[in-house]
């Protein structure tokens, strides 16, 4: 393994765009469960149930109940050493994009500042009738949010299965990953798109690409992949 810490530590000091891509799995060792694997929320929850436009129109108290419960963990927990090292990496790049799949806003509580949040936020909220949008990190929601302007009821501000992503997230994530020289996946499972096409398109435009994953799925393109947990593997990179 040193080899390939001394070849990605080369890589990212020559870097003139690093790119960096985050799932669930960044989070995991901040103790918020990830979505698939043997642990994973959809294991024990039907994401039709919980996680569609479908499910808040059929019964929003319970999709709420749902980003309620993760609201109360989330509140709870703190940004660990992956997330640390990517403030340190941003700081370090000549250009630095950090796109991540991940609603908790870890990224940004460690100090992040360029976070495309491709999913959404769990603190954010957006009016069903009027569109407003709005933050609030109120624990209790009850009775369930409601619009100050117009009444109408507020959703979570996340993008659910069947929905399209923000077109100017969408547009600047393919942006920095055709003009990365240096990509980091990390903690991802690469099953949901469009994010799971970013890799792909970063190596096909010359990117050089670092999976970091303890079950990796990208060896099939990945130039490096190191089979370790993020928050220990990546102090190790920006050492
Ligand atoms: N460090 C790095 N990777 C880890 C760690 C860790 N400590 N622990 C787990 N992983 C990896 C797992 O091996 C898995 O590949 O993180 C990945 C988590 O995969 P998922 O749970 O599928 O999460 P993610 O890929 O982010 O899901 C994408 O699916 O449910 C939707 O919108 C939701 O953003 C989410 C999207």
């Amino acid at each position: 393994m040193k080899d390939e810490l001394i070849e990605v530590r080369k890589r990212l000091l020559s870097a003139k765009s690093l790119t960096v891509l985050s799932g669930a799995g960044i989070s995991a060792e901040s103790g918020i469960p990830t979505f698939r694997g043997k642990e994973g929320l959809w294991n024990k929850h039907r994401a039709e149930d919980l996680a569609t436009p479908e499910a808040f129109q059929r019964d929003p108290k319970l999709v709420w109940a749902w980003y309620q419960w993760r609201r109360v963990l989330i509140a709870t927990k703190n940004p660990n050493a992956a997330h640390e090292a990517l403030v340190t990496l941003e700081t370090k790049a000549a250009s630095f994009s950090l796109i991540t799949q991940n609603v908790d806003g870890l990224h940004t509580k460690a100090g992040s500042r360029l976070v495309i949040e491709l999913h959404g936020n769990i603190w954010k909220m957006c009016c069903t009738a009027c569109g407003r949008k709005t933050e609030n990190h109120a624990a209790s929601l009850s009775p369930l949010p409601c619009c100050e302007t117009c009444q109408g009821l507020l959703r979570p501000d996340i993008v659910w299965f069947g929905e399209d992503l923000d077109p100017d997230n969408l547009n600047r994530s393919l942006d920095a990953c055709r003009n990365a020289d240096v990509m980091l996946i990390i903690g991802t499972s690469g099953v949901v798109q469009p994010a799971a096409s970013f890799a792909s398109i970063a190596k096909e435009a010359g990117a050089f690409v670092v999976e970091i994953n303890p079950q990796p799925v990208l060896s099939y393109l990945a130039d490096l992949v190191f089979s370790e947990k993020a928050a220990v593997l990546l102090p190790q990179v920006i050492a």
